[in-house]
C-alpha cells in the first residue's frame, strides 16, 4: 500500500453529526474491503470535538472496529490538543489528511487557512476560495457574473444585518411573492424557511432573522424559486475536473428544507442523466463555476430549475456529505466510484494548496 491518509472530522459547527456520518461511511467502506484489496492505509483519525474545541488522536488499527469511533468520540477524558499544535504534528508527520469538516471554521476558510500555515498536504485548498464559497450572497454575485445573458441566474437576493434588522418587513416586502429567508453562510438548511408572502408573518419573519443574526453576520431574504431542487457534483485532480451525474430532488412543497434533509421520506432523490437536456445544461454550468472559483478537490452545486426550465444558482458546498445517504455519494456510485476510489484519487492525484510568498522580493 503505498498511500497513507488520515481524517480530519467532528468539528464545531451545527454539521457535526453530518461529519461523523460522512467519517463512519468512508472507514466502514474500507473495512469492508479485504485487507489486500485496502488501495490506501489509514494513518489516524482526528477527532474536533464540539464540546472543547480540542483534537483527539484515534489510533486506527489492523483490528479496528467501527463501533470504536463512537466509543472514541464520546470520551473526553483523553488529553486533547489545540488545533494548531495537532496541525505542528501532523506537519512533521508529513501526512496527507482528507477535511471532513462542514460548515463554520471547517467549511469557511477557518480551518484552510491554519492548514495553509502550517504547510499541510490535503483536501483542505485555498482558503480564499473557501471563503468565498462559503458567502451565498458572494458566491451568487461571482456566478451572475459568469453568466451575463442569464443561462444561470441568481434569485433576487437582499442581505439583512444587523444594523439594520429593524427594517426586516421592508426589505421582505421588496422582494415580491413568497420569499425564502435562510442564513447566508451556515449549512444544513438550519434556520432556512419559506414564507408565502411577508404580509401577516412579520413577527415570525423578524423572530427566524433574529436566530439567525445570532450565528450567522447576514441573513438573506431571497425570491422563492418554485421547482425541483437540482445537485452536480465535480472531483477536481491536477489533470482533469470529472463531473458527476445529476440528481435531480423531489420535494411536495418544492423545498429542500431542514425536515426534509432529516426525514429520506420526504424527498425523492433522482439520476438524471443521459439524455437530459437540463442535466446538460447543469453539468456545463458546473464544470465553468468550479474551475472559475477554483475549486480543489471536490464541490457540489445546488440549483432550482424552474418548470420552463429556468436555471437558478442557490449555492455551491465543498466539503459536501458523504455518508451513505449522502447526494455525492449516490453521484460517485453512479459513476461507478465508492468513498474510498475518491480518496484514493485525491490522495494519489489532486494537488495540495500551496500558500504563495507574501512578500515580494
Ligand atoms: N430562493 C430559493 N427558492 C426556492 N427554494 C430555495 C431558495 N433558497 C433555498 N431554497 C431551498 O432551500 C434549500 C436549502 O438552501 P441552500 O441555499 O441550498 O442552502 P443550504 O443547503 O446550505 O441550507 C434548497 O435546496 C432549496 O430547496
Ligand atoms: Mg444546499
Amino acid at each position: 500500500m503505498s498511500f497513507q491518509v488520515s481524517f480530519i472530522f467532528g468539528g464545531i459547527s451545527s454539521e457535526y453529526d453530518g461529519s461523523i456520518s460522512s467519517l463512519t461511511h468512508i472507514i466502514s467502506s474500507y473495512l469492508a474491503l479485504a485487507p489486500t484489496e485496502r488501495p490506501f492505509s489509514v494513518k489516524h483519525l482526528y477527532h474536533l470535538s464540539r464540546d472543547d474545541g480540542l483534537v483527539r488522536t484515534f489510533p486506527f488499527h489492523s483490528t479496528f472496529t467501527i463501533s470504536e469511533i463512537q466509543t472514541y468520540i464520546s470520551d473526553t477524558s483523553r488529553p486533547g490538543r489545540t488545533l494548531p499544535d495537532s496541525f505542528d504534528g501532523i506537519r512533521s508527520c508529513n501526512e496527507y489528511i482528507v477535511n471532513l469538516l462542514p460548515g463554520q471554521f471547517g467549511e469557511d476558510g477557518g480551518v484552510q487557512t491554519l492548514a495553509a500555515l502550517f504547510g499541510l498536504k490535503g483536501t483542505f485548498g485555498d482558503p480564499q476560495v473557501a471563503s468565498l464559497v462559503m458567502n451565498k450572497y458572494a458566491m451568487s454575485s461571482f456566478v451572475s457574473s459568469l453568466f451575463p445573458t442569464g443561462t444561470v441566474k441568481s434569485p433576487k437576493t437582499k442581505l439583512v444585518k444587523q444594523s439594520y434588522s429593524d427594517k426586516v418587513i421592508q426589505i421582505a416586502n421588496s422582494v415580491e411573492g413568497p420569499i425564502v429567508v435562510k442564513p447566508n453562510s451556515l449549512g444544513s438548511s438550519l434556520l432556512t424557511e419559506v414564507f408565502e408572502s411577508p404580509s401577516g408573518v412579520g413577527s415570525e419573519l423578524c423572530n427566524i432573522v433574529d436566530r439567525i443574526l445570532k450565528y450567522d453576520s447576514t441573513a438573506l431574504i431571497q425570491k422563492f424559486i418554485p421547482g425541483d431542487d437540482y445537485s452536480c457534483g465535480c472531483i477536481v485532480t491536477s489533470s482533469r475536473t470529472t463531473i458527476l451525474p445529476v440528481v435531480r430532488i423531489e420535494t411536495e412543497r418544492d423545498f429542500f428544507g431542514h425536515a426534509e434533509k432529516e426525514d429520506s421520506k420526504l424527498s425523492n432523490k433522482t439520476i438524471v442523466d443521459r439524455d437530459d437536456v437540463v442535466s446538460d445544461r447543469l453539468k456545463s454550468a458546473t464544470r465553468l463555476i468550479a474551475s472559475a472559483v477554483g475549486i480543489h478537490s471536490i464541490g457540489r452545486f445546488d440549483f432550482k430549475v424552474t418548470s420552463a426550465s429556468e436555471i437558478y444558482f442557490l449555492e455551491c458546498n465543498c466539503i459536501p456529505g458523504l455518508s451513505q445517504d449522502s447526494i455525492f455519494t449516490k453521484m460517485l456510485l453512479h459513476e461507478g466510484m465508492t468513498v474510498i476510489d475518491l480518496i484514493l484519487l485525491m490522495a494519489s492525484h489532486s494537488y495540495s494548496f500551496i500558500r504563495k510568498p507574501h512578500l515580494i522580493e
